[in-house]
């Protein structure tokens, strides 16, 4: 049978080819988006998942918006207006699938900083939306390109991750947060705030969501995924009350609803007296293996290969001076480093930079060390 053709259009992935390498014993990768599986809480959700054999209501089919009393619960936390509502979903990544499904005809144009978040990228592009990039600053995207973006095309959305950028680990600054508010609300763009690394905040201060600067023109989407596990699948959408329950028909359509166990699980987690500590520590191992990381490069690279330090998330972005990084990526590949080149982030050339992603959460420091000494020596060898 012929593959559907917005199909067609999508390139094999090479970050796929590069992952299913990466997971062999004998490869340190710093190539996925991983959590530390060694920190998952699993201790804080044994109670919990014990009692489930006993709760036969929660498997049973479920609600589409999500399990009550954890919609409940993300209410009052995340203190949703009243013009607001929430959709539970299978992963902030099927958010993402169900508001392209939803508001995105053939052509319609996406705003994203470049780099961006692969996962975007390819929901986007199965939508056969019509990309516009804007260059990434280290404070967010250049406000410049993005006005006259905004003023001289048609946009729909503005798709952004401003906590702790995928791939740059970029937070954008509060001036920043409330001017693309400003001119999403004057060019009726509607926002689509990702924030899956949000609470993987380890220095600086926490900075209001930009979503919380014009919420009747936003979607924000959480994930689960980083501060509980990513394999219970959950995240959850919310937005003006018209947007989410144009989701939830087509959620509906998609998987009825998501895990009704895992969400009560999750529910149980969240509410868990030990969570708050359970975060505490996760940001402080992640703090200093980022700091291990930068301290390695900083110590073993030579000074054409740059980075800007992290406050979160997950990711330092280190560029390089310009060369073939696909190439160098399988060179690294073939003395056991995985990591990911900057031109998979890239919907088109333009404005491309040479740099590698790479991961500093799921690898212990002296897996960390030995990658950056590999990496110095590979480096080397091309010059
Ligand atoms: C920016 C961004 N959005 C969404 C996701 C998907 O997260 P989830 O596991 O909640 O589907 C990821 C995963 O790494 C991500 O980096």
């Amino acid at each position: 049978m012929q593959l559907a053709q917005s199909l067609q259009a999508i390139k094999p992935s090479y970050i796929r080819e590069i992952l299913s390498v990466a997971n062999s014993a004998d490869v340190i990768s710093l190539a996925g988006g991983l959590p530390d599986g060694d920190h998952f809480p699993l201790a804080l959700m044994e109670q919990s998942i014990q009692r489930l054999s006993s709760r036969a209501e929660l498997f049973q089919y479920g609600s589409t918006a999500g399990y009550g009393p954890l919609l409940d619960y993300f209410r009052e936390c995340y203190q949703l207006p009243k013009e607001q509502d929430a959709l539970v979903c299978t992963g902030s990544q099927q958010g993402l699938d169900l508001i392209a499904r939803v508001f995105l005809d053939a052509g319609d144009k996406v705003v994203m900083e470049a780099p961006s978040y692969l996962g975007a990228l390819q929901v986007f592009g199965l939508a056969q939306a019509s990309i516009e990039s804007i260059q990434q600053r280290a404070d967010g995207p250049d406000l410049q390109e993005l006005e006259q973006c905004f003023a001289n095309k048609t946009i729909k959305m503005f798709y952004a991750v401003p906590d702790f950028h995928n791939p740059t680990g970029v937070c954008w600054s509060l001036e920043v947060r409330q001017k693309v508010a400003q001119l999403c609300q004057q060019y009726n763009v509607a926002l689509i705030e990702d924030a899956p690394y949000r609470e993987l905040r380890f220095s600086g201060t926490e900075l209001p969501l930009v979503s919380s600067f014009c919420p009747e023109h936003s979607i924000v989407l959480r994930s689960y995924s980083k501060i509980a596990t990513p394999g219970i699948r959950l995240g959850l959408v919310s937005g003006p009350k018209a947007w989410v329950s144009a989701l939830e028909r087509v959620k509906q359509g998609a998987d009825l609803h998501s895990s009704q166990p895992m969400q009560a699980v999750l529910l149980d987690l969240l509410q868990h007296d030990d969570f708050p500590n359970h975060l505490n520590n996760l940001r402080e191992l992640y703090r200093k293996r980022c700091q291990y990381l930068a301290n390695q490069l900083i110590e073993k690279l030579p000074n054409n290969c740059q980075f800007e330090q992290v406050e979160g998330g997950m990711f330092i972005w280190l560029q390089l001076p310009d060369c073939d990084v696909d190439s160098l990526a399988k060179q690294m590949l073939n003395v056991g480093v995985a990591v990911v080149p900057s031109s998979v982030f890239y919907q088109s050339t333009a404005g491309k930079q040479s740099a590698f992603r790479l991961n500093f959460t799921n690898a212990c420091d002296s897996d960390l060390a030995l990658a950056v000494e590999r990496l110095a020596q590979v480096l080397e060898a091309v010059k």
